[in-house]
């Protein structure tokens, strides 16, 4: 085995001298690959949308239970699952394996053709440290605890039951246990790739308070910053995330010095901040961006290298063994929640990607578990500087996954707790299934010009985007959208109305995909919406509609299931994207 290991790592060396990543040399395994600005998972040779779900934590930590599950994930269209490997479950001796999990659910997903994301329930899950193993846990000397200040930032009361990034032995533990993860799932999947990806822990960060006090911590703080991170802003100065680099600005973008002299003042071990404060901000949403700005700098950025630092032998442990792509997630800040501590502090959340970025450069992705309702906003902040945008938790709304995917190029969309809490509604089972179906050809322009999304509300007015030789004009129509027979000349719309007792279904969020594949050609998939175009070059400026075919792909191939004129497009003169369709459309210009 040694023997083997090393070879193995021979060949990785010479692989990369060669320029080649490891994936690259072995056919077929899980890897990313850039095109234009997107980044695209690539299996086996071609590139993958990961339409999922995530399991809620524990339903995978027995089979039976399981066994009603998988019909269900398939029924959804779901073409991917995201399932907890607990560490307690996974080495319940310090040393000794148990693979009966992870092979039943890997079984389970073949049968089932579903692909499978393991999220590694390590050392963190969620800030807090449920999940180690019981030798792990009582052992509070070899495996420290981070200590909180005694003014908390939320003075819940009770001890913090969270493992300290600040111990090799911890770090090692947690590398030895995932290492021999990965190296099981390369021994059982390494020809197959079932597995897809791995989550890397869960959520980390300090809760409660906005750093680690304990004695180590604060002699790491005290201490310089490290010039791996500073050598890393230097050279990315021009590039940093800007509201990272104002706080650095504001601290005359010192080369070196105390995290507190770089970066600015942490927050007083003894100021607390009363529960009652900490509630009476929880009041309706501010403004997406009111928040956005770090409190305590200095506390924040010290964890998210600890973090950083911690993850990067772990995730190096298990790439040595199986390497495919692996990520983070973020619990995000959520509105007037200022104060690092309310939220994780010091997990991969944007305003500390940089300082992730230098820690932990073998990590591929840093990922938003995505619930609140600024979502485009969230996702464009997920792929600042190149970051590829993947989303393992969020809710279950279809057009958010329509946006992800034709905007924001995501690698994935997964709802979580798809198992019970939150079961896939229909109409996200249907844009699954839509999307699966045109994936090859959305991934085929993700990353170009040629393909974009929009989203409308009710009420919302007309949006246009430019898009191949046409300027499109999106205007909402709803569910209930019909085209009456003589209606030249007039916007056809009858929106959804208002909910009631009678109707109690809330109006639809319009959304839809937009693909130009041709000079005068397009697909679009959603729905909710009409769609106009102008020309956008010189020449005859009217427009009309050639062949336009409502359809599904069927092993790859279009398949018109209705030719649509007369009634259902005004004569020819109004196209409406219903919803949850594909449509195929070409145009022609006329004086
Ligand atoms: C976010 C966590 O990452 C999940 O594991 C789960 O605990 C959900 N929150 C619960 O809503």
């Amino acid at each position: 085995m040694r023997m083997s290991r090393m070879f193995f790592g021979w060949m990785l060396s010479a692989a990369c001298a060669a320029g080649l990543s490891q994936a690259q040399t072995v056919a077929g395994v899980p890897h990313l690959h850039k095109q234009g600005n997107a980044t695209q998972l690539v299996v086996d040779g071609k590139p993958f949308l990961v339409l999922s779900g995530e399991l809620s934590n524990n339903a995978a930590t027995a089979l039976e239970p399981m066994e009603p599950i998988w019909p269900k994930l398939v029924a959804s269209n779901l073409n991917t699952v995201l399932v907890g490997v607990s560490w307690a479950q996974f080495e319940p001796e310090e040393g000794k394996f148990n693979y009966t999990l992870v092979d039943g659910v890997i079984a389970k997903a073949r049968e089932n053709h579903l692909h499978l994301v393991f999220l590694w329930f390590g050392c963190w899950k969620n800030g807090t440290s449920s999940y180690p193993p019981y030798w792990v846990k009582k052992d509070y000397v070899r495996f420290p605890r981070i200590q909180i200040g005694a003014g908390k930032t939320v003075s819940i009361s009770g001890p913090v039951e969270l493992l300290s990034t600040l111990s090799d032995a911890t770090r090692d533990a947690d590398a030895a246990a995932f290492a021999a993860l990965m190296r099981h799932i390369k021994e059982v999947d390494g020809a197959q790739h079932t597995v897809l990806m791995m989550q890397v822990e869960n959520e980390v960060g300090v809760l409660r308070d906005s750093r680690d006090r304990s004695p180590a911590a604060n002699r790491a703080f005290a201490g310089p910053v490290p010039a791996e991170l500073m050598s890393y802003l230097e050279a990315h100065k021009d590039n940093l995330i800007p509201e990272f680099r104002e706080v650095w600005a504001a601290n005359g973008f010192k080369k070196a010095g105390t995290w507190e002299e770089v970066f600015g003042p942490g927050k007083p071990a003894s100021l607390e901040i009363p529960i009652q404060t900490f509630v009476s901000i929880l009041g309706p949403l501010e403004h997406e961006n009111s928040w956005q700005h770090l409190h305590w700098p200095s506390d924040e950025i010290f964890m998210a290298w600890n973090y950083a630092r911690f993850l990067e032998k772990v995730v190096q442990a298990g790439k040595a063994e199986y390497n495919i792509p692996m990520y983070v997630n973020a619990w995000l800040q959520q509105p007037n929640h200022a104060w690092p501590g309310t939220y994780p502090s010091g997990g991969p959340l944007p305003q500390v990607h940089d300082v992730w970025r230098a820690g932990a450069p073998d990590i591929d992705i840093l990922a938003p578990d995505l619930y609140l309702e600024y979502f485009d906003n969230l996702c464009a902040r997920f792929s600042r500087n190149g970051n590829p945008l993947f989303i393992p938790e969020t809710s279950t709304n279809p057009a958010n996954v329509i946006m992800a995917v034709g905007k924001y190029n995501t690698i994935g969309f997964s709802p979580f707790g798809i198992d019970g809490n939150r079961p896939i509604p229909p109409d996200l089972a249907t844009v699954y299934g839509l999307l699966n179906q045109l994936s090859p050809m959305i991934l085929a322009h993700q990353g170009t010009d040629s393909i974009t999304a929009v989203r409308l509300n009710q009420g919302d007015p007309p949006k246009q985007v430019k898009l191949g030789n046409y300027t499109l004009t999106l205007t909402y129509t709803g569910r209930s959208a019909h085209v009456p027979p003589q209606a030249k000349g007039q916007v056809v719309a009858s929106p959804d109305p208002s909910p009631s007792a009678a109707n109690p279904e809330p109006p639809l969020e319009a959304a839809a995909i937009l693909i130009s594949t041709g000079p005068d050609e397009y697909y679009f998939v959603g729905g909710g919406m009409r769609i106009d175009f102008t020309p956008n070059s010189p020449g005859p400026q009217n427009v009309g509609l050639g062949d336009v075919q409502l359809g599904n792909f069927v092993d790859g191939k279009w398949k018109v299931t209705r030719q649509i004129a007369g009634d259902d497009d005004a004569q020819g003169e109004i196209l409406i994207l219903r919803p949850f369709t594909i449509l195929r459309v070409t145009v022609y210009r006329f004086p």
